[in-house]
């Protein structure tokens, strides 16, 4: 019964109780109402993104995987966590429940370099994640590409393929792609813009460049070679992990988000162990939600360890105190007071935004 009918109800019965009763109902329906209509975060992840390895070829500096040439060792060895690859099998399984649960893409990269995955097993899995309706998009510094290997990415039915170069000339490249060949990569880029012409593929190919203190200024000269190339050019900007790189100009800094966020609610991350964390600033597993070898996506999304999670997040400017370690120094949504917004103004909005956020 509606709620206005039960109201007149109990009025025309003269039932005070009933009135009260209903009226106490009230806060309730309304919320349920407007998360009907909720314009905000959605109820399930659209894009589930894996980690096939959290192994890599090169050692670039500002890398959030454990900036490892600044450590002595530059072997990947100091990420607090075992270096692994996926199982197939896990992967298999984690593909099967994104399309039960109606997750639209999937992004084959995490920590670590995707193409160092046995070749065969990517292309399986990319012809897999197809077969399911998924999106499927890889980020990939571009080194170990070759053309047969190419080509059978792009026939497999990648849709997104982004190559991570962020220098173009050898000098500058290997300051940022520390290990890489810049003459190498450009090539592979290349070869690929030719491949997906032969084979009348969609695949959309991106090179992306971090804009740095140290490239910056080669930012025109790349567009250049992008132009030339034959491949579309896009600047991102840089999550400032080390001050020293930050770049002079301030048209390529990354403006900040004001918190609360709202990322938690669009994508998942996966370990290549299943493990699932609620964010790609999550390197060493602060916040494990569980597991896909033992749960399905749907269960860890929907299960007490996530919901807790979402609930101090979105609680950030309210309970400050229970705010996740994780989300404290996060480099893309930052606090009232850093962005110069009034405090108590972000506050009344988080408040108002609680009904909508679950
Ligand atoms: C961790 S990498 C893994 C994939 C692959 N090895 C690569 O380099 O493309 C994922 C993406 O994060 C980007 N990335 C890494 N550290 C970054 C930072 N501090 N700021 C912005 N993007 C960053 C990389 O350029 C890449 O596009
Ligand atoms: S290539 Fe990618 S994963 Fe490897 S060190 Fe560089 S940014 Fe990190």
């Amino acid at each position: 019964m509606s709620f206005i009918t039960e109201f007149n109800q109990h009025v025309q019965d003269k039932n005070l109780e009933g009135v009260v009763d209903t009226l106490k109902t009230l806060p309730e329906r309304v919320t349920v109402k407007l998360n009907e209509y909720n314009p905000l975060p959605p109820t399930k992840p659209a894009r589930i993104c894996i980690e096939l390895t959290n192994r890599c070829n090169l050692n670039c500096p500002f890398c959030l995987v454990g900036q490892q040439n600044l450590q002595e060792s530059v072997a990947h060895d100091d990420l607090n966590r075992e270096a692994g690859g996926m199982d197939m099998d896990l992967c298999r399984k984690i593909i099967a429940d994104a399309k039960k649960f109606g997750i639209k893409e999937i992004l084959l990269t995490f920590q670590g370099e995707p193409l160092m995955f046995k070749r065969q097993n990517f292309i399986e899995l990319v012809k897999l994640s197809k077969a399911n309706g998924l999106k499927t998009i890889v980020f990939t510094n571009g080194l170990l590409l070759d053309p047969v290997f190419s080509r059978a990415i792009v026939k497999a039915g990648l849709d997104v393929m982004r190559f991570s170069v962020d220098g173009a000339t050898q000098e500058i490249y290997e300051l940022n792609r520390v290990g890489g060949k810049f003459e190498k990569v450009r090539t592979n880029m290349k070869d690929m813009v030719q491949i997906v012409k032969e084979e009348k593929s969609k695949l959309q190919l991106i090179w992306q460049f971090i804009a740095l203190k140290n490239n910056e200024h080669q930012i025109e000269f790349a567009e250049k070679i992008a132009e030339e190339i034959g491949i579309p050019f896009l600047i991102k900007t840089f999550a400032e992990s080390i001050p020293a790189l930050v770049p002079e100009n301030p048209a390529y800094h990354r403006k900040y988000l004001s918190k609360t966020c709202h990322d938690i609610y669009k994508s998942i991350w996966v370990y290549w162990n299943g493990d699932v964390v609620p964010c790609c600033y999550d390197l060493d597993g602060k916040e494990i939600l569980g597991n896909i070898n033992q749960n399905t996506i749907e269960e860890i999304w929907d299960g007490e360890k996530y919901k807790n999670l979402r609930k101090r997040v979105n609680e950030a400017l309210i309970h400050p105190e229970n705010e996740p370690e994780l989300c404290k120094g996060c480099l893309k949504y930052a606090p009232p007071e850093k962005l110069g917004i009034d405090p108590a103004a972000a506050k009344l909005k988080s408040y108002l935004q609680q009904p909508f956020l679950k």
